[in-house]
C-alpha cells in the first residue's frame, strides 16, 4: 500500500481508466481525469466497487479554466500531488498528409500536445510539493522519427502528419521537462503503450489495455534512484 496519490487524464475508460484501476489496486488515491462529468461518475463507481481510493475530477485538458480548476480542486483536498499521468489524446482523421486541414492539426495540438504542457504547469506547484513525483506522458510508438522513418518497421506506412507529429512534440516535450524538473525531485517520462484494442483506434489494436497500461504503471511507480527523460516501449527504452 502507498499514501501516494495520482491524476490521471483522460481516465474514463480504456488505456487511461486501466492505469487508474491498476495503480488504485496498489493502494494509491486516484484523481479520475474526465472531461465529462457522467461518464466520470460512473467510471468512478467501477473503481469503488474493486476497494478503490477514487475520487472524479473535471479535467478537460484542451481548456485552460477547466485545467486550473481541476489543479485547485487536488490542491484544496490533498495539497499535493504526487503522480501525474497525461493519458488523454485523440487521433484526428487519417488524412493524406498534404491535405489534411491546419484547424485540424491545431484541434490535435491542443489535446496532446497543448494539453500535457497546460496540465504539467498548472499542477507543478502540488507535484513539487510531493517532494518525489512522476509525471507520465502518454506518447506513442508513432511519434518515434527512429520507427517512422524506417522503411523495414509497420509504423513506416503510417503516415498520419496531425498525431504522429503531436507525439514527437510530447517526447520532445518530456525531455524539456525532465532537464528543468530536474532539481524539484520530479521526474517526466513518456510511454508508448503499444497499438492497444480501444475505441481510439475503433479496436483494431493487438494489444490489451492491461499490457498497455503496465509501463505506464512502472513508470508511475519509480523512486528517486529512477530514470528521468526517457520514452519507454514494454518497460525497455525506445527509440526516440
Ligand atoms: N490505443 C492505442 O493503440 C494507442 C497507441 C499509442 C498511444 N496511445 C495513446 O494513449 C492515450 C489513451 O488512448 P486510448 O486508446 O485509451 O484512447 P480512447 O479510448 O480514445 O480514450 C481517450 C481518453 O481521453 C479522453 N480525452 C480526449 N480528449 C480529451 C480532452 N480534451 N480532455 C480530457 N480528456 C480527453 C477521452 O474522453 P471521452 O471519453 O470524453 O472522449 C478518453 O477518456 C492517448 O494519448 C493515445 O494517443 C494509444
Amino acid at each position: 500500500m502507498t499514501n501516494k496519490s495520482v491524476l490521471i487524464t483522460g481516465a474514463n475508460k480504456s488505456i487511461g481508466y486501466e492505469t487508474a484501476r491498476q495503480l488504485g489496486l496498489l493502494g494509491y488515491r486516484i484523481w479520475l481525469g474526465s472531461r465529462d462529468a457522467e461518464r466520470g461518475a460512473i467510471a468512478a463507481q467501477k473503481l469503488s466497487a474493486e476497494g478503490i481510493d477514487v475520487r472524479v475530477i473535471a479535467i478537460d485538458v484542451a481548456d485552460d479554466e477547466s485545467v486550473k480548476n481541476a489543479a485547485a480542486t487536488v490542491s484544496a483536498a490533498n495539497g499535493k500531488l504526487d503522480v501525474l499521468i497525461n493519458n488523454a489524446g485523440i487521433p484526428g482523421s487519417y488524412t493524406a498528409p498534404g491535405a489534411q486541414e491546419l484547424s485540424e492539426i491545431e484541434t490535435v495540438y491542443q489535446t496532446n500536445v497543448f494539453g500535457p504542457i497546460r496540465t504539467t504547469q498548472a499542477f507543478l506547484p502540488l507535484l513539487r510539493a510531493s517532494g518525489q513525483a512522476n509525471v507520465v506522458m502518454i506518447s506513442s510508438g508513432l511519434g518515434s522519427l527512429t520507427w517512422l522513418s524506417d522503411p523495414a518497421h509497420p509504423y513506416h506506412a503510417v503516415n498520419i502528419l496531425a498525431y504522429n507529429s503531436s507525439k514527437t512534440a510530447l517526447n520532445a516535450i518530456t525531455v524539456s521537462l525532465a532537464k528543468d524538473f530536474a532539481k524539484d525531485g520530479i521526474k517526466v517520462n513518456a510511454a508508448d503503450p503499444g497499438y492497444t484494442k480501444t475505441d481510439f483506434n475503433h479496436h483494431t489494436g493487438y494489444r490489451t489495455v492491461e499490457q498497455a497500461a503496465d509501463t505506464i504503471v512502472w513508470l508511475a511507480g519509480q523512486d528517486a534512484s529512477g530514470p528521468t527523460g526517457g520514452f519507454y516501449f514494454e518497460r525497455s527504452q525506445a527509440p526516440w
